[in-house]
């Protein structure tokens, strides 16, 4: 949540960060902001608002300096208003800060610098903390070892007012004694730095960089950075120096980029059977019966006493986590649970002693993932995980993992990333499968099965246009059930979230033998159904549940493989999707789900990309 982004440089910063501002909007976008040192001080513009807003406005007068930071805020601490937008200027006016995070103590800091003289502008408790360190900085000028010295001094500030906070906090801050710098810090908010050609950047996440360099350092809770043109330089809160490790990006500007599609969701739908490509690349025996994984560090002996697997994610991913538990179970015969990471962190919940602990996370940033993961080692447990960022946070503190290699998923929806966990989470269901019962051949069976998953997959794309003809059709309805059985139960569950999220219709997903239990007071004319009905042992099972809707007169979106033997009059509406091993279904029948949401969003011209109240990586409780 909120996104950073400052530049040092010859470049005129404002157009720099406006640019980074607008590759970093999924992360936040009630309120945009940026500064830039400029003469003695700061030209300073925030507003509330989307980046386009604030870039016209910026670019009407444009400033010509080449140091400047911004922000674009999802509001934690005051309300949205052009005041509590960042950056944030000191009571002095010598500092201007951009923070993502939260200052859980600021209240009291607060009204001690209040006791102090000190006067707010903002309800925000990033105001709190560059006044913070504002007054701790004055009091460090006066210091006679500080004299002509305001880098170290400002430093001594930082760490001493970073040490009084509590809470989480990514910062870039400006100071107006020291026009040739930009300083930073981390402690469980996201920020990185990249590493340019008489250029460098502090940002949220490499994104906001993409196109201007493919170097980045990863930054640690609890160091801060400071940035000049030509170099930069890392030290903990206690002064430990840091040798940074300098990384290279894998993916380019284009990745980042909307291309020819109108909208990230639309393009990272129809980028799935390449997302399922990148997934798999290098990761089958040669003799094509298990899967293998690089970056697990755990030997096949170890994996092999393990008794009992935990699945931890949020949102979508805990849709994935869902979905692996099922397949796991299915072909390893290893029991799986499935727990939010947000209940997990706070349970103390009794784990078996041969558990092994897998987070999922796209960003890698979640916070109630992150530190549930580290809840679970803690307890001593090795945790891996299962991430599309590389470097994020998650992937840098577990014990080993999976990369996606999903590309960067920009939709606050997520589409592809989730498609990619569940392919991978088939490919561990083979792989646990294979070091335990799973025959040879059965090995060889669902390998050559999850190789057809990318082509599958755009077979379902190439119906894009009969499902934008049926969401046209339903896009009025304020009501929807997304019913499905065992592994489809949780892309119901994906899919009813899809729909709420970006186009705010109300949708519940259930097993479809529930709806007796209750839901099926829901139905009516005014209330569709999605039904999902594949062919195998329970296929009939789902054309009576079908039946059951249709007899309460609710209109029925029916999704299957089953072809002409699907009864004709059974659903208003039959989606068709090809017959293919169970390994593929949770990530087939994802796309029609997908697309329907997207193209009913679009028609009830909904903000796809920027679903009102929601941002894509959450970085605060
Ligand atoms: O980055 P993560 O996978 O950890 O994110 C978890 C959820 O916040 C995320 O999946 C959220 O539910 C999306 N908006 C779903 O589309």
């Amino acid at each position: 949540m909120c996104g950073i982004v400052g530049y040092i440089g010859k470049q005129a910063a404002a157009s720099v960060l406006l640019d980074g501002l607008r590759r970093l909007e999924y992360r936040g976008y009630d309120s945009a902001g940026i500064s830039i040192r400029n003469g003695e001080g700061f030209q300073t513009l925030k507003r509330t608002g989307r980046v386009q807003d604030l870039y016209q406005e910026a670019m009407r007068a444009p400033d010509a300096g080449t140091i400047g930071i911004s922000h674009t805020r999802w509001a934690t601490h005051g309300g949205v208003t052009n005041q509590n937008a960042h950056p944030h200027l000191s009571h002095d006016g010598r500092l201007s800060l951009v923070h993502n995070g939260v200052i859980e103590n600021y209240g009291l800091i607060k009204r001690e610098l209040i006791g102090k003289g000190v006067e707010f502008e903002s309800e925000t408790d990033s105001e709190t903390l560059v006044n913070l360190i504002a007054l701790l900085y004055a009091a460090e000028l006066q210091d006679p070892v500080n004299e002509g010295k305001p880098r170290e001094a400002l430093m001594k500030a930082l760490r001493a007012a970073l040490a009084q906070v509590e809470g989480t906090y990514g910062i870039a801050l400006l100071c107006a004694d020291m026009p040739d710098l930009l300083f930073g810090a981390r402690k469980g908010s996201p920020l990185v730095i990249g590493v340019g050609n008489g250029e460098n950047f502090l940002a949220s996440d490499v994104t906001a960089f993409a196109g201007r360099t493919q170097n980045v350092v990863y930054l640690d809770d609890g160091q801060l950075a400071v940035l000049s043109q030509e170099d930069f330089s890392v030290t903990t809160l206690d002064e430990v120096a840091i040798s940074p490790v300098v990384d290279t990006i894998s993916w380019d500007i284009e990745d980042a980029e909307l291309g020819s599609y109108t909208h990230f969701m639309q393009k990272e739908i129809f980028e799935q059977p390449m997302a399922l490509e990148n997934a798999m690349r290098g990761r089958f025996s040669q003799d094509g019966s298990t899967a293998q994984f690089g970056g697990l560090n755990i030997e096949p002996r170890e994996l092999r006493q393990v008794d009992r697997i935990l699945f931890l994610g949020c949102g979508t991913a805990w849709h994935a986590c869902l979905v692996a538990e099922y397949l796991i179970e299915k072909f390893a015969r290893i029991p799986v649970e499935v727990e939010y990471s947000s209940e997990f962190r706070y349970r103390n919940a009794p784990l078996e002693k041969n558990t092994l602990v897998f987070t999922l996370s796209q960003s890698g940033e979640t916070i109630d993932t992150l530190e549930a993961q580290r809840e679970a080692q803690r307890k001593g447990y090795r945790v891996l995980g299962i991430t599309n960022v590389v470097g994020s946070t998650i992937a840098r503190e577990n014990d080993g993992g999976i990369y996606q290699h999903s590309g960067p998923e920009i939709g606050v929806a997520s589409t592809k990333a989730f498609t990619a966990q569940c392919h991978i989470a088939a490919m561990l269901g083979l792989y646990f499968g294979r070091m335990r019962d799973m025959s040879y051949s059965d090995g060889c069976t669902m390998v050559s099965a999850l190789r057809k998953a990318p082509g599958l997959i755009a077979q379902a794309l190439s119906q894009a246009e009969k499902i934008e003809a049926i969401a046209k059709k339903y896009a009025r309805f304020e009501d929807f059930l997304f019913l499905g059985r065992q592994l489809m139960f949780p892309i119901a569950l994906e899919g009813a979230l899809k729909l709420k999220e970006i186009s705010y219709i109300h949708a519940e997903g259930y097993p479809a033998a529930e709806m007796k239990h209750g839901p099926i007071a829901l139905i009516s004319p005014e209330c569709p159904t999605v039904a999902i009905a594949l062919k195998g042992e329970i296929y009939k099972k789902s054309l009576a549940n079908i039946q059951e809707i249709k007899a309460r007169r609710g209109p029925v979106i029916a999704i299957t493989d089953a072809g002409k033997e699907f009864p004709q009059d059974l659903a208003d509406e039959v989606i068709h999707l090809p017959e293919t091993h169970e390994v593929n279904h949770a990530v087939l029948v994802s796309v029609p789900m997908q697309l329907l949401s997207y193209y009913i969003a679009v028609e009830r011209a909904c903000d796809v990309d920027k679903p009102r109240n929601l941002a894509k990586s959450v970085t605060v409780e």
